[in-house]
C-alpha cells in the first residue's frame, strides 16, 4: 500500500493554509533548482498535506520565473501522491463568472520559454498525456466544493499563456475560439512535470475575471482581479480542508495511469 499524501500548490491569493496542524518546514533541496519556497508539511484530520506557495513568500516569482521542475521534484521527495493545483484564471464563458471554480480536465500549452520535461537530451521519455488530470481527484474536489457550497463546474480546457501581461483582445478571442474555458499562466509545465513524476494531478481554476474577449466590456481590471482573488482564496482554503477531511489513507490508483506514467515511457536504450 502507498500512503496518500496530498500536495497543495497555492497560486495567486493562496500563500498559506491556516487549517494545517503540526506544521513543519521540510528542508528539501532539489538538483533541478530552487523551489518557490520550503514546502510545509502538516495534517488536516488524518490526512498528511504538503503545501507549497507557487509564487513564493510575498509573491516574488512571476509565472515564467517559477522553477516548476524544482517544485514538482521537492513535492515528489516529500512523498506527495496526489496534487491539487490552486490557480487564479480568467474565463471565456459567460456561465463561468468571477468566483467560479473550474475543475479543468484539459490543457492547451501556449507557453514558449519554459522547459516542459524532466527528460532529454540523453534520456528521452514520452508519457501519455491525453487525459492530463486524475478523474478520481477531480471527483473528490467536486464533492468537497458541493459540500462547501463553492460554485464550481467539472470539466473545461485551461489554456496556459506565457504572460506576465494579460492577453490582448485578439489573443483572448483566439483562445476562446480554440475552445478554452479558462486562461492562466502557471499550469504548464507544472501538470506535465507532475505526470512525469507519476503524481496524480488536478487543477482548480479560480476565476477572477472574464479576460478580454467581451466586445463592449472593459478588459481585465487588475484591481478587480485582486479583490476577487482574496475572496477565492478563502473559498479555496475551505475546499482543501473539506477535501482533506474526507481523503483516503491509501493512495487510490489513478484511472488514467498518472501514477504509472513511466512504465513504458522511456525510449532511450539502456547503455551496455
Ligand atoms: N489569471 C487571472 N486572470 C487571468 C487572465 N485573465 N489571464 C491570464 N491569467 C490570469
Amino acid at each position: 500500500m502507498t500512503k496518500a499524501i496530498l500536495g497543495v500548490i497555492g497560486g495567486s491569493g493562496v500563500y498559506d493554509l491556516p487549517g494545517l496542524e503540526d506544521v513543519r518546514e521540510l528542508d528539501l533541496t532539489s538538483p533541478w533548482g530552487t523551489p518557490s519556497a520550503k514546502p510545509k508539511q502538516g495534517r488536516i484530520g488524518a490526512t498528511t498535506i504538503v503545501f507549497l506557495p507557487r509564487h513564493g513568500a510575498g509573491h516574488r516569482l512571476s509565472p515564467s520565473d517559477i522553477d516548476y521542475h524544482a517544485n514538482i521534484d521537492v513535492l515528489k521527495r516529500a512523498g506527495v501522491t496526489d496534487l491539487v493545483s490552486l490557480s487564479a484564471c480568467g474565463s471565456y464563458r459567460e456561465e463561468l463568472p468571477p468566483g467560479t471554480f473550474v475543475l479543468a480536465d484539459q490543457f492547451i500549452d501556449r507557453t514558449f520559454r519554459r522547459q516542459p520535461t524532466f527528460f532529454g537530451p540523453g534520456c528521452v521519455a514520452h508519457v501519455a498525456f491525453s487525459d492530463p488530470v486524475a478523474p478520481n481527484l477531480v471527483a473528490r474536489l467536486a464533492r468537497a466544493a458541493a459540500a462547501e457550497s463553492v460554485p464550481h463546474v467539472v470539466g473545461g480546457s485551461y489554456v496556459c499563456m506565457e504572460g506576465p501581461q494579460f492577453s490582448t483582445r485578439a489573443e483572448s478571442t483566439t483562445y476562446k475560439a480554440m475552445g478554452a474555458s479558462i486562461v492562466g499562466m502557471t499550469n504548464m509545465p507544472e501538470a506535465k512535470l507532475a505526470r512525469e513524476a507519476e503524481i496524480s494531478y488536478a487543477t482548480v481554476g479560480m476565476v477572477t475575471d472574464y479576460d478580454a474577449w467581451r466586445p463592449h466590456e472593459a478588459g481585465v481590471d487588475v484591481a478587480d482581479v485582486i479583490a476577487v482573488m482574496r475572496d477565492n482564496g478563502d473559498k479555496a482554503r475551505r475546499l482543501v480542508a473539506r477535501l482533506a477531511a474526507d481523503f483516503p489513507a491509501e493512495h487510490e490508483p489513478c484511472p488514467v495511469g498518472s501514477d504509472r506514467a513511466l512504465d513504458f515511457a522511456i525510449i532511450t536504450a539502456p547503455e551496455h
